[in-house]
């Protein structure tokens, strides 16, 4: 659905007409499609710039044929600012970040980014570095909030000798494809298996529930361009889109209810005909919205069925049946209101928020195989789901975040690439909101 506020404040008139009114004017996001989906720069480097994600930010912006600086120059404009805290263990010495985003956040580009590397809070030394490292999140969280002007900002964890790991959460981080993905914060840990550096999705199988149309559909699209074999799910009823989508893409199609009783049985021999899927996007999802008084139990259990009882089915019968590859990925997609929860939502919220938990145990339990199991929760997003939202809760859902508009499916695709990816091994168990910092929840 399209953003008419968004459209109209960026065209000549509009921009005049809001300009005049003193109305906000938030500017289209550059995503892949505008900007390509390489990383931002030049880069300006900020705290301990000899420690070792100095060498993987270096690799990356020289791959990338971006300077990397150490000193702040008032004329230039910086597409990328990092500052390394990994070793800010003293409140003093946190007034490094001060100093460095003081002088230097009026230098970051439209669209940039800007990415705070600690350590994690609970390996650090005492209470006071633990409270430090935990304190930087409040930073990065403020600085989004502050900046607009369509830059992410972001915390990235990283476990010591986890930083060769980092390199494709730090790749995302600094890139269009995270266009609207702000103010969260990521952990890194050393991965079990280590995907090659340069792999991407070519080859690897993915079975992507709930294809058809919005946001599987654009995950679908993006497996599928960059060389996945994808296997694409959506229930008989769909067979148009999905035959359409076949058709388009070469992908295959599977005509499947995810909540039949035979539906993971169905899946593991599909896993094993293929010798074991490589990444699982559990994305399949409905609403039946109404306040908890008002509500059928029809619409309680028909959520719960199909949000929660059947991707968790289905994921353990992979599991245990050994449908999953090494190094294999699930992502399932949760949803902002698990994490905010939302008026008429209880069953939903429940189904979404449950991914959050489930993500954390499923992670812990399978790490040996190199299997990671993460969520992505995604905010307002432009789809059939929300387009049927009442206009005055729609507008609210789409403003209020620090980008001020609503987010594409192909943010959502983006993001679950980048967990799915070989080389992501050291994210487990996390939720990342794809809501351009919905102040919901927050
Ligand atoms: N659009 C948003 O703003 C938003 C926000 C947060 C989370 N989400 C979540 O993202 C996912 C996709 O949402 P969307 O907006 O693209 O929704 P959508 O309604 O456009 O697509 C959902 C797809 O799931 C399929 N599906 C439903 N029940 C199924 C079943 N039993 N078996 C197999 N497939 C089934 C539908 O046929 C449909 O193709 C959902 O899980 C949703 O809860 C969406």
């Amino acid at each position: 659905m399209s953003d008419r506020y968004l459209n109209f404040v960026n065209s000549g008139v509009g921009g005049w007409v809001a300009g005049a009114l003193g109305l906000p004017r938030p500017a289209p996001l550059q995503r892949r499609a505008e900007a390509g989906a390489g990383i931002v720069g030049p880069c300006l480097l900020g705290g301990s710039g000899d420690g070792p994600m100095a060498a993987v930010l270096a690799g990356l912006m020289e791959a990338s044929g971006h300077g990397l600086h150490a000193e702040w120059s008032p004329d230039a404009r910086y597409g990328a600012l990092v500052f390394d805290a990994s070793d800010c263990a003293r409140v003093q010495a946190a007034k490094g970040l001060y100093g460095f985003f003081h002088q230097a956040v009026r230098s970051v580009a439209e669209h940039g980014r800007i990415v705070v590397i600690g350590t994690p809070p609970e390996l650090m030394a005492d209470a006071e570095g633990e409270a430090v490292q935990r304190g930087l999140e409040g930073v990065v969280r403020s600085l989004a909030k502050e900046v607009r002007r369509n830059i992410g900002v972001h915390m990235l964890y990283v476990a010591p000798g986890a930083e060769a790991a980092a390199e494709s959460t730090l790749a995302f981080l600094l890139s269009p494809r995270s266009a609207y993905v702000s103010g969260q914060s990521i952990r890194v840990a050393a991965p079990v298996e280590t995907g090659e550096p340069g792999a991407g999705h070519t080859g690897r199988k993915v079975l992507v529930t709930g294809a058809s149309r919005g946001i599987g559909e654009a995950i679908t699209c993006l497996f599928a361009s960059e060389g996945a074999q994808v296997t694409a799910l959506d229930v008989a009823a769909t067979a148009d889109g999905l035959c359409a989508l076949s058709e388009e893409l070469g992908v295959d199609s599977l005509a499947l209810d995810i909540t039949a009783s035979d539906a993971a049985a169905t899946l593991l021999a599909d896993a094993r005909k293929r010798g074991g899927y490589d990444v699982v996007i559990h994305n399949a999802g409905i609403t039946r919205d109404r306040t908890v008084a008002r509500m059928e139990p029809a619409e309680w259990d028909s959520v719960m069925a199909v949000n929660l009882s059947a991707p968790l089915a289905i994921t353990q019968t992979l599991i245990e049946g050994g449908g999953m590859r090494r190094n294999g990925r699930i992502v399932a997609v949760s949803s902002l209101s698990g994490v905010a929860g939302n008026m008429g939502q209880t069953n939903y919220a429940l189904s979404k928020a449950a991914w959050i938990g489930a993500v954390r145990r499923l992670a812990s339990q399978s790490a040996s195989s190199g299997l990671t199991v993460n969520a992505v929760a995604p905010g307002f997003i432009e789809t059939r789901m929300t387009a049927a939202i009442p206009f005055a809760i729609r507008e609210a859902g789409r403003r209020m975040n620090s980008m001020g508009q609503g987010g594409s499916p192909v943010d959502v695709a983006e993001t679950i690439a980048w967990l799915a990816h070989p080389a992501s091994g050291g994210v487990n168990g996390q939720v990342v909101r794809v809501c351009g910092q919905s102040l919901l929840g927050a």
